[in-house]
């Protein structure tokens, strides 16, 4: 599902964000990446979705390569790809229903179907009665729910999530970490940052350990995560 060899990234005039970055995740498998600020996280996920491109080596996802895709293949990609990013962008203007039933909308899903599914999306993150509200009027979790559900709903092949739960307590974090480990259950590759490391040996899942844009190490289980004690 996603191939990178040999990547580096170069933000001008001097940032290197990563480098010498080699990785294979399989279809239907759950990814962490984990490290500190800075590490490359988010500029991993951003080469995978298109909204970067690498300064040197390959990016493959779902067969693409990310070097050589045009603007249709990258739009194409990304009706198979859920993103949750840091900054919601949810519309200002629709209601958390609407905002949740956007991504069927483009699909061409009627309105009684995208209202129906959406709802039950609301439900599981424990919104169902903000549904008419307007993002603004929500807090920074419940609008993170929100782009969660709003990404889930499409049934997507990948879903990149970068720092999902950062403004979620335990008990809500755990929330939308089960709804991710029932997409990937049902065959979805899911890939994760974030520095919840807690959330990370609690899942147990595959994590790979980024440090100043280098791979410093890939656990197969988050047993072997911090090592030998
Ligand atoms: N658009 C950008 N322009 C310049 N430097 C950037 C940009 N985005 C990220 N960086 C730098 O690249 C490095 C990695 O950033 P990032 O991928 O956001 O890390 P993380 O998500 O792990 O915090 C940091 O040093 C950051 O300052
Ligand atoms: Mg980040």
């Amino acid at each position: 599902m996603i191939h990178l060899h040999n990547v580096s990234k170069f933000y001008p005039p001097d940032q290197t964000a990563l480098k010498g970055v080699d990785l294979k995740v399989a279809e239907g498998d759950f990814l962490f990446i984990a490290g500190a600020s800075g590490a490359g996280k988010s500029t991993l996920l951003k080469l995978l979705f298109g909204a970067q491109r690498c300064t040197g080596g390959e990016v493959l996802v779902g067969g693409r390569n990310m070097a050589s895709i045009g603007r249709d293949g990258i739009a194409s990609l990304r009706r198979e790809i859920g993103v949750v990013f840091q900054d919601y962008k949810l519309l200002p203007r629709r209601t958390v229903l609407d905002n949740v039933g956007y991504g069927l909308e483009v699909l061409g899903v009627g309105i009684k179907e995208r209202r129906r599914l959406a709802l039950l999306l609301l439900h599981a993150m424990g919104l169902e009665d903000r549904a008419d509200a307007y993002p603004v009027t929500l807090s920074g979790g419940e609008q993170q729910r929100v782009a969660i559900a709003r990404a889930l709903i499409r049934k997507p092949r990948l879903i990149l999530a970068d720092e999902p739960t950062g403004n979620l307590d335990h008990e809500m974090s755990r929330r939308v970490f089960d709804l991710l480990l029932e997409a990937n259950a049902s065959g979805v590759t899911v890939v994760v940052a974030t520095h919840n490391l807690g959330m990370i040996e609690e899942l147990n899942k595959r994590s790979i350990v980024l440090d100043r844009g280098k791979i410093i190490g890939d656990f197969s289980q988050a047993h072997s995560f911090r090592g030998p004690q």
